[in-house]
């Protein structure tokens, strides 16, 4: 059985709307709402949310306050979470998420620590220098954009984490903190379409699809 932590404790500076960005209604729901929808539909029960100040959990979630970086919220939502030995942690800036993204990271836990959505890169990536030269063309064949949702065994999530506030915050995903503990990280082939809602555009693209899907 897996527990999910849905992480929403960020305010959206760079979408800069009025509510927290995982409460902004999105094609007629609250955004952190389609991620629940689409864990449930991987009959993904127990969900815990961290959530920013002054918002409620959905219903049949249990909610515990956020933290200071993302980080820190997947370690207080972990900390609250019943008993379960598998982990998926995902971002509720990702509303585009489907059930079936779920049980692929669920299932490719076996043998790994980690097992991470990604989506094939699909432009060509450079490395330049600070005078912005051209330093090498990296082997697109072997890039992954790495998105959420990213399955744990929870021992070696619970182990990753257990570092301190500033390595926690350099971490740009949850998958980094196992990697350096020595962890097995697999990534597993996600859709670009399960992009994460930054922007202003983002909120636009993320409501066309959305309402489409819809109805
Ligand atoms: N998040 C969180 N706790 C934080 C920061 C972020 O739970 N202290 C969550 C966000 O709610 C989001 C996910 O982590 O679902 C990814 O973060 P991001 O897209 O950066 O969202 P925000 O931090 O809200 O946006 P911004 O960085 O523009 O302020
Ligand atoms: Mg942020």
């Amino acid at each position: 059985m897996a527990v999910a932590l849905l992480v929403a404790a960020g305010s959206g500076e760079r979408l800069g709307s009025t509510r927290p960005k995982a409460f902004v209604v999105l094609a007629g729901r609250p955004m952190l709402e389609w991620s629940v929808a689409a864990l449930r539909a991987a009959a993904i029960e127990q969900i815990v949310v961290a959530l920013p100040p002054g918002e409620a959990a959905p219903e049949g979630c249990l909610g515990v306050a956020g933290g200071a970086t993302r980080s820190e919220s997947v370690r207080l939502a972990l900390a609250a979470a019943p008993p379960a030995e598998q982990v998926v942690v995902h971002d509720a800036a990702r509303p585009l998420v489907r059930s079936q993204h779920f049980a692929d990271a669920l299932a490719a836990l076996a043998g790994a620590d980690a097992a991470i959505a990604a989506a094939p890169v699909a432009d060509t990536i450079k490395e330049a220098g600070p005078d912005r030269t051209v330093v090498r063309t990296l082997d697109r064949s072997r890039l992954w954009a790495i998105q959420t949702p990213q399955a744990f065994r929870r021992d070696a999530l619970e182990r990753a984490l257990d570092v301190d506030a500033a390595t926690l915050a350099r971490a740009t995903d949850d998958a980094w903190l196992v990697e350096r503990a020595g962890g097995t990280v697999r990534v597993v082939e996600s859709a670009p379409e399960n992009f994460k809602v930054t922007t202003p555009h983002d909120l636009k693209v993320a409501e066309l699809l959305l309402r489409e899907r819809r109805a």
